[in-house]
This record gives structure tokens, C-alpha cells and sequence, in this order.
């Protein structure tokens, strides 16, 4: 049976494969479930102006909370030049992220043989930068 986890990191990876990055080839998917379980997807989009383009994770936050959704229960992340390689989000992104989790947000890693690695925020951004 499939799992919460498994539903993410599946959607995860098919939003991967709309990314749009001719640049660096480099193409990611993320998705995340709200605080009442939508999910929402996001892929990297390139600029050829470099500094315009955005990062899956940005996207997928952005889907969120323009869907009124203000909690990341959990965010899967996938990635890789060609097949998959294990992709940590870029440290704006951790930021991004640590805006809308908590202690109890699930941040799942897609390996390249298709297992992951579960951590939480504190684990990837410790002592994050808070004003609320
Ligand atoms: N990228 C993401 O989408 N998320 C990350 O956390 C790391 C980097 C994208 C940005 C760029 O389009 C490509 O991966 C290579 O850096």
C-alpha cells in the first residue's frame, strides 16, 4: 500500500519532469503536504538571466500559500542532472522552508536508487533566522 510519504515523493518526481532548466540541466520537483493535506507541486524554472530563475521549493511554497495553506507538514524534494541524484535543498530554500515548518515537518531526500532520507528542519537549518 502506499504511503503519505510515498504519494509525496511520487509527485515529487513527476513534477521533476516539467522542470524547466536548459541551463543547468539540472532539473528538481517538490511537493508538499499542507496543514490539511493538499498537496502542492512546484519544478525548477531557469531565466536565461541566471539570478531570475526560482527553485522548485519556492514554487511549491508558493502554490501553498496562495492556496491559503500556511503549514508545511511535510516536503518532498527530488532531483538530478539526468536520473536522480540525492538533492538537498539550496540554503534560500531551507529558509523558505523553515518560514511555514515546524519541529514536526517531515523533509524527505529521494535517493538515487529511488529510497529517501527523512530529516527535519532543524537537521538541514539549525537556529534558523525567526521573527515570528
Ligand atoms: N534548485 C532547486 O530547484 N532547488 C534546490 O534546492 C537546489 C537547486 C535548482 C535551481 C537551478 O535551476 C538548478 O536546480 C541548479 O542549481
Amino acid at each position: 500500500m502506499k504511503t503519505d510519504d510515498d504519494r509525496l515523493l511520487e509527485a515529487a518526481t513527476n513534477a521533476r519532469r516539467n522542470a524547466y532548466a536548459p541551463y543547468s540541466k539540472y532539473a528538481v520537483g517538490a511537493a508538499l503536504a499542507d496543514e490539511v493535506g493538499r498537496v502542492h507541486t512546484g519544478c525548477n524554472v531557469e531565466n536565461a538571466a541566471f539570478p531570475e530563475g526560482t527553485c522548485a521549493e519556492a514554487i511549491a511554497i508558493g502554490a501553498m500559500v496562495a492556496a491559503g495553506g500556511r503549514r508545511i507538514a511535510a516536503i518532498a524534494i527530488a532531483g538530478g542532472r539526468e536520473d536522480l541524484e540525492p538533492c538537498t535543498p539550496c540554503g534560500g530554500c531551507r529558509q523558505k522552508i523553515a518560514e511555514f515548518a515546524d519541529a514536526s515537518t517531515r523533509i524527505l531526500l529521494l535517493d538515487a536508487d529511488g529510497t529517501f532520507k527523512a530529516c527535519g528542519i532543524d537537521d538541514l537549518l539549525p537556529d534558523s533566522f525567526r521573527l515570528l
